[in-house]
């Protein structure tokens, strides 16, 4: 079968490699049709991912079809149409023991520190595997992952009906939590440095988009909550001034998620996180995410809303890398399709 295979830095094959079997009880072979390019896949080619070790075939955003089991597996069925949870982990962990196991010591994640999606047939634990409607076309589903990321940031910001929520950033990441937050009954509003991405933000439920180049984003925030700031501020940006900014924007009993991995310190005064009693949380990938966003997929609540752009079969892998390198402003979500 083929696999893209990534040798190391700027260096990807698409090469002839075994197709894996099912040797484990909770093995599940899936033929793998569709999977979604996301900006940490363009750090593993440029050889800029530190968790990353090569040869690595990537791909953590993945949907297929079921065709083979091992023996412990119950629910499935060949041929039903699944998306994979790209994260594996032991069972006896701190982590494990308070509902976190996206951040186990053992978390090994599919694309990353194993193999991922991008060929033909990949096998994975029963654990990893849900079933999603085959209505749902594969294009679609591919963005479960990405919502699910929305879906645990959300959860860790405990948004809920009636809160006003700030998500700076409308790239992908930005977007899937504004459609996430707006199901769970929030007010939103979305920051950028892009008028475009702004204008999808107000397309895809934003009550009000503000670009900080233009606008003070203090100012703002302020005038749509009438004085009192966003109850939850959610930095789909990730950059060291986002972070800093996060506290001046979150109001009293407040909280800030935190999802970026940048390593640059910066200033925090105690008083805004004492004075405020905010609460700051990361979010890191998601935990028991899959489920609920699958349902609400299946339910029509959110879907593709414009966020897949570019849609490539796998042989044009090269080509698809190559735009994303070249014009990463045309792309919203990229998909390779493996006979989809
Ligand atoms: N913690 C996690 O589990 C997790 C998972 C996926 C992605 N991420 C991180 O989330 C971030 C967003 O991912 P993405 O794929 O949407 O990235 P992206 O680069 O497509 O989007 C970032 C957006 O921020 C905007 N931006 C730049 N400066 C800004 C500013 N000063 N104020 C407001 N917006 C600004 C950009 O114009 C862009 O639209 C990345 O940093 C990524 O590493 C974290």
């Amino acid at each position: 079968m083929k696999a893209i295979v990534v040798n190391g830095p700027h260096d990807m094959r698409i090469e002839d490699v075994e197709r894996p079997s099912v040797r484990k009880d909770d093995d599940v072979l899936i033929r793998v049709r569709a999977v979604g390019v996301c900006g940490s896949d363009m750090h593993i080619l440029h050889g800029d991912n530190p968790f990353v070790s090569y040869p690595r075939v990537m791909g953590h955003e993945v949907v297929g079809e079921v065709a083979g089991f091992g023996s412990a597996v119950t629910g499935l069925d060949v041929g039903d149409h699944v998306v994979v949870e790209p994260i594996t982990y032991g069972d006896n962990s701190y982590a494990v023991r308070r509902g976190m196991p996206n951040v186990s010591e053992d978390l090994k994640v599919n694309g990353v520190h194993v193999d991922g999606g991008e060929q033909e047939y990949l096998v994975v634990r029963h654990r990893q595997v849900h079933r999603i409607d085959k209505r749902v076309p594969w294009t679609t589903a591919v963005l479960a992952e990405p919502y699910t990321i929305a879906g645990n940031s959300t959860m860790r910001g405990h948004v809920g009906a009636g809160d006003t929520v700030l998500v700076q950033g409308a790239g992908p990441i930005g977007i899937a939590v504004l459609r996430i937050a707006r199901a769970k009954g929030a007010s939103v509003m979305v920051s950028d440095v892009v008028d475009d991405k702004l204008d999808f933000a107000l397309a895809n439920g934003a009550e009000r988009v503000v670009n900080t180049v233009r606008e003070n984003l203090v100012d703002a925030v302020s005038e749509w909550t009438n004085g009192e700031m966003a109850n939850i501020v959610i930095d789909a940006a990730c950059l060291p001034q986002t972070f800093q900014a996060s506290f001046d924007l979150a109001s009293v009993a407040g909280t800030i998620v935190v999802l970026g991995m940048n390593t640059t310190p910066v200033g925090i005064p105690q008083k805004p996180i004492m004075a405020k009693q905010l609460t700051v949380v990361g979010s890191r990938l998601q935990a028991f995410q899959f489920d609920p966003i699958i349902h609400m997929m299946e339910s029509g609540l959110i879907g593709d809303d414009g966020l897949v752009t570019h849609v490539f079969d796998y042989k044009d892998a090269q080509k698809a890398f190559d735009l994303l390198d070249a014009h990463p402003e045309q792309v919203k979500k990229l998909v390779l399709t493996f006979g989809a």
